[in-house]
């Protein structure tokens, strides 16, 4: 069932947003200090926030085993994802302060449970591979040891890397709100805005009242393209193509999992905390190298009911710029073969911007190029 806010917006995932920022407690000083990775001060970030509404800390047991095994919580609420804080051992005391690796003191964590988890089976269930190589896969087996599980105050927030484009969901929220909107399709994205990213979301908006452009600023893998970069590249772009009374470039605080299927419902919940009522899914989102099917994130919807998750998914095939239609098109919309097809790897752009190239105008806009040439070069 449908349910919306007072405003028409669609409402957050279990009812409300709870965000977990507070009051710093008087005890910090005293309490033992567990050091977060640059993933759990993400998660922590979007728990203050109410990103990740209806959590209100890292992971017990009962929810973890119920995510991992069903896509849900223990009370049935879809999830798919563990959001968990890792721990070497057990803490001597029932309340505990989180840390970044400075030892700034950012929350405390009220707890609850510290467990065992089996890593190959969170491998298996989550990302669908026991591989290694996997990046979310290796950082998985990078962890320690032991979940610890609780309720978290968040009573310092992490700066902000892009002070301009930080909003958290109560703030996206009231702009939507203010601009009258209220079908808002977001669209995550961890690239710079290529020719097919634009169409997607100009496809998508035609449809709705409103886009949130929510661009992935937390970890990525090296080769990624940095989050600085990006975000020159999505002020260029959307300053030049888009309309600014229809458009919100917001920053996503959250680091990618690269769980493919999984991770695609993930963000399709985070973003409805943000206020959004439909969220787009491509070819291979949140994907790489070749663990999955180029729509086994698009499928993975059909094992909820319809309506379950509330936001509306919107897929796309994958696209591509066409010499003989003259515009970017899919197989759904273009009858030509591979040779009239403008489309470029991850692997193939990199190497042509390390070589100073312009990628083709048909797969990047130049003043897209021009930028990530430039970050290539260190300029
Ligand atoms: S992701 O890890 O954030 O998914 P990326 O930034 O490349 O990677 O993709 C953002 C969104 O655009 C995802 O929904 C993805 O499926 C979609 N997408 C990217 N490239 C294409 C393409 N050529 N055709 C269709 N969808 C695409």
């Amino acid at each position: 069932m449908s349910t919306v806010t007072a405003q028409g917006l669609i409402s957050p995932h279990g009812g409300e947003l709870v965000p977990r920022a507070g009051e710093r407690p008087g005890d910090v000083d005293s309490l033992e200090v567990v050091t977060l990775t640059s993933r759990e001060l993400s998660d922590l970030d979007m728990l203050a926030s109410g990103a990740l509404s209806p959590l209100r800390g890292f992971m017990g047991k009962e929810a973890y085993e119920s995510v991992v095994e069903s896509m849900r919580l223990a009370d049935g609420l879809p999830w798919a994802l563990p959001v968990c804080l890792a721990v070497p051992e057990a803490p001597s005391g029932d309340r505990v302060v989180l840390a970044d690796d400075g030892g700034r003191a950012l929350a405390v964590l009220d707890v609850e449970e510290v467990y065992a988890y089996d890593k190959e089976r969170e491998a298996e269930r989550c990302f669908r591979t026991t591989d290694g190589e996997h990046p979310g896969v290796a950082r998985l087996y990078d962890q320690h040891g032991s979940y610890l599980a609780g309720p978290v105050t968040v009573f310092e927030r992490l700066e902000p890397g892009f002070p301009e484009l930080h909003r958290d969901p109560a703030a996206t929220r009231a702009l939507f709100a203010e601009r009258g909107w209220r079908r808002v399709v977001g669209f995550q994205t961890r690239n710079p805005i290529h020719r097919a990213h634009e169409y997607l979301t100009k496809c998508a908006l035609e449809t709705v009242d409103g886009l949130l452009v929510h661009p992935l600023v937390g970890e990525t893998k090296s080769d990624d393209v940095p989050a600085a970069t990006r975000v020159k590249a999505y002020e260029i772009l959307i300053d030049g193509y888009y309309p600014a009374d229809r458009v919100v470039v917001s920053a996503f605080p959250a680091a990618m999992r690269y769980a493919g299927p999984r991770e695609a419902i993930w963000h399709a919940i985070c973003r409805k905390n943000y206020g959004c009522s439909h969220f787009i899914v491509g070819r291979d989102h949140a994907g790489v190298g070749t663990y999955y099917g180029t729509y086994d994130a698009q499928l993975i919807f059909d094992e909820f009911e319809p309506h379950e998750l509330d936001i509306e998914p919107m897929f796309f095939e994958h696209s591509f710029w066409c010499k003989a239609c003259g515009q970017m098109a899919t197989a759904k919309t273009c009858p030509h073969g591979g040779d009239d097809h403008v489309f470029l790897s991850g692997t193939k752009v990199r190497e042509l911007l390390a070589d100073g190239e312009l990628p083709p105008e048909e797969f990047t806009r130049p003043e897209v190029a021009e930028v990530l040439i430039a970050a290539y070069r260190g300029g």
